[in-house]
């Protein structure tokens, strides 16, 4: 096992509270990941205790947990890892009451012997978390304790004020991490980092050079288990007000006085009290055909499995710049893109015919995918005779410079910075309640929402939206395999 640098895990062993214990996200995401914390050794010292509305027992949980490893898991389960794994679980059916909850933790902590700490990851939907933190605070487990709530926090401001409001009764803000899992992500803290670690793109990263902005999240994936979530949720609360409207504000953000919580939640915020109300004229909603017909799906669901939209953030940098946001479920590629236009030079002196301009602006690409990818794509003189251009791009893989290696999984990352306090990479209560804000109007009267075929880009107008531009994806030109030449 490779040996885990000192400062990277938590200063205690911890006591999970993993409510929601044998959902879908927990299933997929929660308990490999924190298999791999475990088992990578960057949490000695660790019991977990899932808590459902399912009447199992410790050895049903561990089949549970078992068989979510076997189908989700992306690292090899040896038994001996496995074995020490299921050491550590503990199961508490949340039928069973606060009582049996605070029995559960004392015994985990009374087997750790020592000082602990535990965290609460809330794995619920909006509707059921405070009924879990009332649960919580009944137990007496508000002590030594953190929180997670997982997204979407709320489903309008009404909604967001009034979970934040019985929240803190119960847990004081520092206590409080509400997750975004795409800032986790390695790509998305690259942006940080290209922007404010050069010196080369940030005095042209704004309105005097950039055209238009796209942050477009197509997923070939349809809804799993999930039906009844997502009929409460829709593409825009699951996906817009939560992860794009994170990523747009790392690409909007003003470099922050230090890569710390305060100062970096501070510029994000900025950023969202500077967007301007989404206006329901600028958002397209979709529904893929077939939906309604879904296992849990209401046959007259006016759920929205696609959305589009244009916004604007009204501020110095970015007055005049539309943003074009994008996602949706059963479409025709999974991709995660940023694409930033730059405006096209004032005049051309190429002659007619040339190619200049044919193929769009110059583009800045960052591809969001675990492989972390960038493109600049530029003209440049087609070789041989006579001026002839073409679209060319310089790329980066971070999977070309053998760094790839150990990277740490989203929600493995966020786990261990929670488990640590560090919420450099979560969501405020003042930033959600904003973006609840500026989504009032359309929440209130959403466009119809308006049928599209699985495996397409969403319905028509969705071109109409962003007129004169167009979307990247499908990219006209796909990335370059370096092992090809001529790719
Ligand atoms: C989740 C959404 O938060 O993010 C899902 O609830 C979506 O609907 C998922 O599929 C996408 O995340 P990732 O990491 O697979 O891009």
């Amino acid at each position: 096992m490779a040996k885990i640098p000192p400062g990277v895990g938590p200063r205690f062993p911890q006591v999970v509270v993993l409510v929601g214990a044998t959902g879908d996200l927990a299933r997929r995401k929660l308990l490999p990941g924190l298999f791999h914390l475990c088992s990578a050794g960057f949490i000695p010292g660790c019991r977990i205790i899932g808590v459902s509305l399912d009447e199992l027992d410790v050895e049903g949980f561990r089949a549970a947990a078992r068989s979510a490893l076997d189908e989700f898991g992306s690292r090899k389960t040896t038994p001996a890892a496995w074995e020490a794994f299921a050491a550590t679980l503990d199961y508490v059916p949340l039928s069973a009451g606060a009582a049996a909850l605070r029995a559960a933790v004392d015994r985990a902590e009374a087997s750790l012997g020592t000082e602990c700490q535990r965290l609460h990851y809330l794995s619920v939907p909006p509707s059921a978390a405070l009924t879990v933190v009332r649960t919580l605070g009944e137990a007496g487990l508000v002590e030594r304790s953190r929180i997670v709530m997982e997204k979407p926090f709320g489903t309008d401001l009404a909604s967001a004020v009034a979970l934040n409001g019985k929240l803190h009764e119960v847990f004081q803000e520092e206590q409080i991490f509400r997750i975004d899992h795409f800032l986790g992500k390695e790509p998305a803290q690259n942006i940080l980092a290209f922007r404010f670690a050069n010196g080369l793109f940030e005095p042209i990263w704004n309105r005097n050079f950039i055209d238009h902005v796209q942050i477009d999240v197509p997923e070939t994936l349809g809804l799993g288990k999930r039906a009844g979530f997502y009929e409460q949720t829709g593409a825009y609360r699951d996906m817009v007000v939560t992860h794009l409207f994170q990523i747009l504000a790392f690409m909007a953000m003003e470099p922050p006085t230090a890569l710390e919580p305060a100062p970096i939640s501070e510029e994000k915020n900025k950023v969202f009290r500077s967007m301007e109300p989404i206006q329901p004229g600028d958002v397209v909603r979709g529904q893929y055909s077939g939906y309604r017909g879904e296992e849990g799906v209401d046959p007259d669901s006016d759920t929205e499995t696609f959305i589009a939209l244009k916004c604007h953030i009204d501020n110095w940098r970015w007055a005049g710049v539309p943003f074009y946001l994008r996602t949706g479920k059963r479409m025709a590629e999974g991709q995660r893109i940023i694409s930033i236009a730059f405006r096209e030079p004032p005049k051309s002196m190429f002659p007619p015919g040339s190619g200049v301009g044919a193929q769009g602006p110059d583009h800045l690409t960052f591809d969001l995918a675990d492989a972390s990818k960038m493109s600049l794509s530029f003209y440049g003189k087609r070789p041989g005779p006579g001026m002839r251009l073409d679209k060319l791009s310089l790329q980066f893989a971070m999977r070309d410079t053998g760094m790839a290696g150990e990277v740490l999984e989203a929600y493995e990352r966020l786990i261990l910075d929670a488990m640590r306090g560090d919420r450099t990479l979560f969501t405020t209560a003042e930033g959600i309640e904003r973006l609840w804000e500026v989504s009032t109007q359309l929440l209130e009267s959403p466009p119809p929402v308006r049928l599209y075929e699985q495996g397409s880009w969403g319905p028509k107008p969705v071109h109409q939206l962003i007129a004169p531009h167009a979307w990247r994806l499908p990219f006209e030109r796909a990335w370059r395999d370096p092992n090809k030449v001529g790719s």
